[in-house]
């Protein structure tokens, strides 16, 4: 039980319809995308946008592809009338573009919105009433006859407006604002009645704009809303059939896929989804969502981060770090198994492949991501982000015995530190741990003779001076240990070794890595030599260096 009275609440009450049929659709085009970012999205900012805030942002929304964009609410806000003014009087709209602006069903509003627009190449007339049972009782105290009556008024107003001005390519839209709390068959009823005063054709659609002024119920029963008007209105092939939905529920975007397989032809939203109170529907989404099955959304979303950082500059809105697509977290990886499997995924993608990648929908490149924002290393972090980090940053392949041992000391390091290890800790950790072949005693000259058996002098260089140490065995490296073996009083057995040249920041050089079983304990030490013989004896020096220091530190203690 909680506290909530849940009882307070009403279920959705859903439209009647039988045998739908957009559960088996499949979304196979892009919809036409109107962008209202300019509108609906300005008039949910605390600080509206201000003239030179618009003329980016317009400019944006051309650039990535929007052929329709909601420029304002021009008899509303002085503010917009001159951002219009501005965009055709500076002759700053592209040819193949309609801007759009908003009006209520006002005679004294449209007047003014068709002053806004004298001289515009193609506008949009958008005009609206809210018909929903609660703005009729409540806000409007008007019968469905009353709220029907504003409609066909506005759109008389709107059709004789336009009449005035023929050398502008009209196009008009109406909405039934609150659509989703209407009753589906009064929404048609007042629509049909739009229609009869508009009278378009198919091939002079008026547009229907059907929203989701608040989102009230699951997407599932607003796609039986926009099927059930699809198949009722008069003359659906006379008009555009455009969603505008809202995120109340966090479903803008299913509710606008599910309403496209629904039958509709045209979606309205906002980049990265601002909007009122919990947003508009976000078009990077939806449009993302299309291109990751293979359907061209027609936008052009690549830059990513100019979006984000016109977005950001205009609504003074920060993008959340996991926003579908465009955060700044979406395409890294911090769990371990994750980490391990993108890696090997990674590995094995090519151009020519379809894009097949554990964790990631989508290839990061194409909005403009790298590779190395994948992953991350923190605590929770497994060998394959550790691996994947030193060798993408510094070309070191390490052996996985040596991820073994490596991972927890670089875990350990950022639970000590509480983040996450960037590359160049990571690197500095892992050369003062294993590379270690310089203190306390440092391989100074040596010579190697090869016979029935390997023969190598080795001068060590330490504070206290130089030694001079002789061994035997098969190959050099057996040979080195046997020597320091000896020297030492210890058993140096060799477990592992792996060896590979250096292709990241050094021309010719060779990394060598060691795992030596010293008395019972195991050491790793690398080491990194123009030479590769060399790099192993010094990378063997790194492990005994470990043990004669663990020695020390034991006798002090
Ligand atoms: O959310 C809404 O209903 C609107 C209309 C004006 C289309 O923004
Ligand atoms: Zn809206």
């Amino acid at each position: 039980m909680t506290s909530f009275d849940h009882t307070k609440y009403r279920a959705f009450e859903p439209v009647a319809i039988e045998n739908r049929t957009w559960p088996d659709q499949e979304i196979t085009s892009a919809p036409i995308w109107s962008s209202v970012d300019l509108r609906d999205g300005n008039q949910a900012l605390v600080e509206p946008m201000t003239v030179e805030q618009k003329k980016q942002f317009f400019a944006l929304l051309v650039d990535v592809g929007f052929k329709e964009i909601e420029v304002g609410f021009p008899a509303a806000s002085q503010l917009d009338f001159d951002f219009v003014r501005w965009l055709i009087e500076e002759n700053q709209v592209p040819d193949d573009v309609y801007i759009q602006v908003l009006t209520q069903a006002r005679p004294e509003l449209i007047e003014r919105t068709y002053e806004s627009l004298k001289g515009a190449k193609k506008a949009i007339v958008h005009v609206y009433n809210s018909t929903s049972k609660t703005q009729r009782e409540q806000v409007f105290r008007l019968g469905k006859d009353g709220i029907k009556e504003i409609a066909v008024k506005g759109a008389q107003c709107v059709k004789e407006h336009a009449a005035k001005h023929p050398e502008t390519e009209w196009v008009f839209q109406y909405s039934p604002e609150s659509f989703t709390g209407t009753e589906t068959d009064f929404a048609i009823e007042v629509v049909d009645a739009v229609i009869d005063v508009w009278q378009p054709t198919p091939d002079n659609k008026a547009i229907i704009n059907l929203p989701a002024t608040v989102e009230v119920a699951t997407p599932n029963r607003f796609a039986d809303q926009i099927e059930y008007f699809c198949r009722n209105v008069k003359q659906r092939d006379s008009m555009i059939i455009s969603l505008h939905t809202h995120n109340d529920r966090g479903c803008g975007v299913a509710a606008a896929e599910l309403g496209l397989m629904a039958g509709a032809d045209r979606i309205e939203g906002t980049l990265l989804g601002n909007g009122e109170r919990t947003g508009n529907m976000d078009v990077v989404t939806m449009a993302m969502n299309m291109y990751s099955q293979g359907i061209d959304p027609e936008l052009a979303l690549g830059d990513m981060d100019r979006i984000i950082s016109v977005v950001q500059a205009c609504t003074l809105l920060q993008v959340h770090p996991r926003h579908p697509y465009a955060g700044e977290l979406v395409f890294t990886a911090f769990s371990g198994s994750h980490q391990d499997a993108i890696k090997k995924c990674l590995a094995n993608q090519t151009d020519d492949k379809p894009w097949d990648v554990a964790y990631l929908p989508i290839d990061p490149r194409d909005v403009g991501r790298s590779y190395q924002e994948v992953i991350r290393v923190n605590s929770q972090s497994g060998k394959g982000g550790v691996a994947y980090t030193l060798e993408q940053e510094y070309g070191l392949a390490l052996p996985r015995w040596l991820q073994v041992e490596f991972s927890p000391i670089v875990q350990q390091f950022a639970e000590q530190d509480g983040g996450v290890v960037n590359a160049e800790s990571m690197k500095g950790l892992f050369e003062s741990r294993f590379m270690t072949g310089d203190k306390p005693y440092q391989l100074g000259k040596y010579d190697h003779a090869k016979d029935d058996v390997d023969t190598v002098h080795a001068e060590l260089n330490s504070d206290s001076g130089v030694i001079n140490i002789t061994g035997t065995g098969n190959g050099a490296l057996s040979a080195f240990s046997e020597a320091l073996g000896k020297h030492f009083g210890m058993r140096v057995d060799i477990i592992q070794y792996q060896e590979h040249a250096l292709t990241v920041g050094s021309d010719s050089q060779a990394i060598a890595y060691v795992q030596a079983n010293i008395d019972g304990d195991r050491f790793n030490g690398v080491a990194i030599d123009s030479d590769i013989v060399s790099a192993s004896v010094q990378a063997l020096m790194a492990t005994v260096n470990q043990k004669i220091l663990q020695n020390t530190d034991a006798n002090v203690a």
